[in-house]
């Protein structure tokens, strides 16, 4: 596949395409930019008229002075309205779109292929929702209305300069290239260090978020010190450049600015002592005093601006990609299947990151209502299988026939709602025993106690302080592998699925609570085709048919006894088992 290129600015122009929506909203920010631009710039000139009043009349005049005062304030008062409410519309628009994003984001990452996330971690979605779309709405709130805000500014300012006085303008327009040349010697020496500062920053956390996770290993293994060492290396990196750009930005930027401009004003002074002096007013040189300190904090500003909005690239570019991606397709049949019929024809399976075949040439037919079981050594591709008849992932080769229908034909919903897994080791949300069980499903919640009982979690609930709506920890830290296995098997109880798969869900659980959940099953049994993944054979033994996978191969298939009379790998495995040891 041909990776899609994403140049900077067809991100940037991407980026700007969000605003279409809220176009009208914009423009009335961009309006309310202008008119607080106005009344800022607007003080200088009435200052300047005021001073050219008192020098031509010699006396200060209470009521201009007064009328000063007030014009003044209503000036500051209504520039300070102005710039909040414009600041308050760029916040709602960048909220609003960064919303939007991602909620996109996680309607993409939902329906995303499993094969995703074999190849990505889990942690770099959670910050493509996060840490991404908090820089991204930086280019929105920061980069989009500061340009905005100094690009109205320094064309106001300049457009006024040249009304007010040509040539004095024009002269001062040095200041502009000077500006632009001193920002580029910055840059040069200020981004490699910005760039150290931004790795030691992401060490920190990786760092921070390793020793989190890892704390138990830590603490088991003494390790504290040699961590604790390890952030003060790093802080003390971050700690030296963040130094070192103070230094440079307080040597290069303002302060030199400010002397340029002092030149500059120097030169328009010198040359106002060639030029005739009735040409120039003393209140338009007060006014451009006053212009040429505002006219370079735009540029600079801009800019300066220039790392944010490069961070704010790179993380869209991440989103971008990650949008792009193509999602499941689904077939389009939506209605409830009448069995649960599975046939699988030649059916061969490779993940996308392996190089071999994890299943070959596997042919089975399991008719509606009987029970199935896989077994087979670690790694035998058992889970595997079960992943294809859930529709996870697509055969690489060959058929898979649901209800005599083609499995990719079936819609997702179909498919969730009739085929049903309790796995090894299933996902616990940060929530109460009952959403845990029903899974935000409508289910009464009469239904899912009766479900909890069924699953022997009665005991439990009895220790928990809440009882049933007691909250379980982030992935079931409070629970143990049993109990977890044991919620999972309440959560199929409560729906009536035609396909049942059990990987590996009694695994962990004792032998007394196994027996019930036995008796349970065999009530299944009668309702639902059921698939059982074990590797204790003991609980497997009346199954229909029992299919023996080694290395991906279908090597034996048949029920407990005939298996037994083949002596072979079946008969090996049971007989370890039967001498007590476990395989
Ligand atoms: N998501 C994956 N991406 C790549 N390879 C995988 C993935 N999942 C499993 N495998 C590989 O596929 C093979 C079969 O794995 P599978 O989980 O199906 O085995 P299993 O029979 O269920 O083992 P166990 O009894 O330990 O649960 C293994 O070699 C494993 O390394
Ligand atoms: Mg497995």
């Amino acid at each position: 596949m041909v990776e899609k290129q994403y140049s900077s600015w067809k991100i940037i122009k991407r980026l700007l395409s969000y605003y279409s929506k809220k176009k009208y909203l914009l423009l009335l920010s961009c309006i309310l930019i202008f008119l607080s631009t106005i009344t800022e710039i607007s003080s200088p000139i009435i200052l300047s008229n005021f001073i050219s009043n008192i020098l031509k009349n010699k006396v200060v005049k209470i009521k201009s002075a007064i009328l000063l005062t007030i014009c003044f304030i209503t000036l500051q008062i209504l520039s300070s309205l102005l710039n909040y409410l414009y600041n308050l519309y760029f916040s709602k628009i960048s909220t609003e779109i960064i919303k939007e994003l991602r909620i996109n984001i996680m309607e993409i990452a939902l329906k995303q292929p499993m094969k995703i996330f074999d190849q990505k971690p889990i942690s770099s979605i959670v910050t493509k929702i996060t840490n991404d779309t908090e820089s991204i709405k930086e280019f929105y709130e920061v980069i989009v209305s500061s340009f905005l805000k100094n690009f109205i500014l320094f064309s106001i300012i300049l457009t006024t300069m040249f009304i007010l006085e040509w040539r004095m303008a024009l002269i001062s327009s040095i200041i502009i290239p000077i500006v632009i040349m001193i920002i580029i010697v910055h840059q040069y020496y200020s981004k490699p260090i910005i760039k150290k500062i931004k790795y030691s920053l992401s060490q920190l956390n990786n760092t921070i978020s390793e020793i989190i996770n890892g704390i138990t290993i830590i603490q088991q293994f003494n390790q504290e010190k040699n961590f604790i060492e390890k952030i003060n290396i790093i802080n003390n990196a971050n700690y030296l450049n963040k130094m070192k750009i103070l230094k440079i930005d307080g040597l290069l930027l303002r302060p030199l600015l400010n002397l340029i401009s002092s030149i500059i004003l120097s030169a328009i002074i010198a040359i106002l002592k060639l030029v005739p002096k009735a040409m120039i007013k003393i209140s338009i040189l007060h006014t451009f005093i006053n212009y040429l300190r505002h006219l370079n904090e735009p540029i600079v500003t801009i800019v300066n601006q220039q790392s944010v909005l490069q961070q704010a690239i790179i993380s869209s570019e991440r989103v971008f990609r990650f949008i792009d991606l193509p999602i499941q397709i689904y077939g389009t049949y939506n209605n409830s299947l009448t069995s649960g019929k599975i046939q699988l024809k030649n059916v061969y399976f490779k993940y996308p990151n392996t190089k071999n075949n994890i299943l070959k040439n596997i042919n089975i037919s399991i008719p509606n209502k009987s029970c199935i079981a896989l077994v087979g050594k670690t790694g035998s591709g058992k889970t595997t299988l079960s992943n294809l008849i859930l529709g996870y992932y697509p055969a690489t080769k060959g058929t898979i026939y649901i209800d005599d229908k083609l499995i990719n034909s079936l819609s997702n919903s179909t498919l969730r709602k009739n085929i049903s897994i309790v796995q090894q080791d299933p996902t616990i949300l940060y929530d109460n025993l009952i959403t845990n069980v029903s899974l935000n499903r409508k289910i009464k919640n009469k239904k899912i106690i009766k479900a909890l009982h069924q699953s022997q979690l009665k005991e439990l609930i009895n220790t928990l302080p809440d009882g049933y709506m007691s909250i379980l920890g982030q992935n079931g830290s409070n629970l143990s592998q049993g109990q977890k296995q044991l919620i999972g098997i309440a959560r199929i109880l409560v729906s009536n699925p035609k396909i049942l798969i059990f990987d590996e869900a009694t695994a962990s659980i004792d032998s007394e609570s196994e027996q019930k959940i036995q008796k349970i099953l065999s009530s299944i049994r009668k309702k639902s085709t059921v698939i059982i993944i074990a590797h204790r054979l003991s609980t497997i033994i009346d199954s229909d048919i029992i299919i023996v996978l080694d290395n991906g191969k279908i090597i034996e298939k048949g029920n407990h006894q005939q298996l037994l009379q083949k002596k072979g790998l079946y008969y090996t495995m049971y007989t370890y088992q039967n001498n007590n040891t476990y395989l």
